[in-house]
């Protein structure tokens, strides 16, 4: 029996592309798909943001941590809201690389996002390099510590996770079904020390170079709920395919 808590999501994070004629294709595509029992959410560019028509799930890449104020270039959570989004992308490692985004940062941001009843999608993954030097689960868990402490374990009912290993963004060089399944595990686990029934029933998402071909057998695996799509998110089509891939 499917846990319903745990219905399946795929997210679109188009990163920093698209343009009006792909708005208009997805919206296009989205309208016309038969996606009952799963959940779809596009992350496009901020000025795309109001131009999907409301049938759309939306979420955002990034917020600010601040409520409002003089924060040049930043995002309020509110303003988010007002242009119809439910979710936002937080700590993407390419922000974490880029921005210089600490856990601690990270953290504040999952924090502004709960407040404003946005479904943070938080992002955690490890380079190649920690990979290979062993400690894996120990980076993995100090991503997350510092969120629990934050905003508590409690929250996390509120949160999806994503676990997307920054040596598999963008290369084509996905994580195997095991691999992938191993971390989603450790993640479930890791929670479950502080909460068991939070941990059963978090989604727990995987990205990193995901498409139509690969989609439906990193899906299948026990703790993967669904996914968090970058490149192949920007085609119609192959997006529409891996939605498909995720459905119960
Ligand atoms: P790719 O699907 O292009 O590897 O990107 C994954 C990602 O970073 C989604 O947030």
């Amino acid at each position: 029996m499917e846990n319903p808590a745990r219905r399946p999501i795929v997210a679109g994070n188009w990163k920093m592309n698209g343009s009006r004629p792909l708005v208009d294709l997805m919206q296009n595509q989205l309208e016309h798909a038969d996606l009952e029992h799963l959940d779809v959410v596009i992350c496009p560019p901020l000025p795309y943001l109001g131009l999907f028509k409301s049938s759309v799930t939306l979420g955002a890449q990034n917020m600010s941590h601040f409520e409002s104020g003089a924060h040049t270039g930043e995002v309020s959570g509110s303003i988010l809201k007002e242009f119809g989004c439910s979710y936002v992308i937080v700590g993407h490692s390419e922000r974490r690389a880029d921005n210089h985004e600490s856990n601690a940062n990270v953290a504040l941001k999952v924090a502004a996002a709960l407040n404003m009843k946005l479904t943070p999608i938080l992002c955690v993954g490890e380079s190649g390099s920690v990979r290979d030097s062993g400690k894996l689960f120990t980076f993995m868990a100090g991503q997350i510590d510092a969120v629990i402490k934050q905003v508590g374990i409690a929250q996390f009912s509120n949160i999806v996770l994503a676990y997307e290993p920054i040596w598999a963004i963008g290369t084509g060089k996905t994580a195997s079904p095991a691999q992938a399944q191993e971390v989603h595990q450790f993640l479930r686990g890791h929670l479950a020390k502080q909460d068991p029934n939070i941990a059963a029933n978090i989604k727990i998402v995987y990205g990193g170079s995901v498409k139509g071909s690969n989609a439906k057998e990193l899906f299948s695996q026990k703790d993967v709920d669904g996914g968090l799509i970058g490149g192949a998110s920007l085609d119609p089509k192959d997006f529409l395919s891996i939605c498909l891939a995720a459905k119960q």
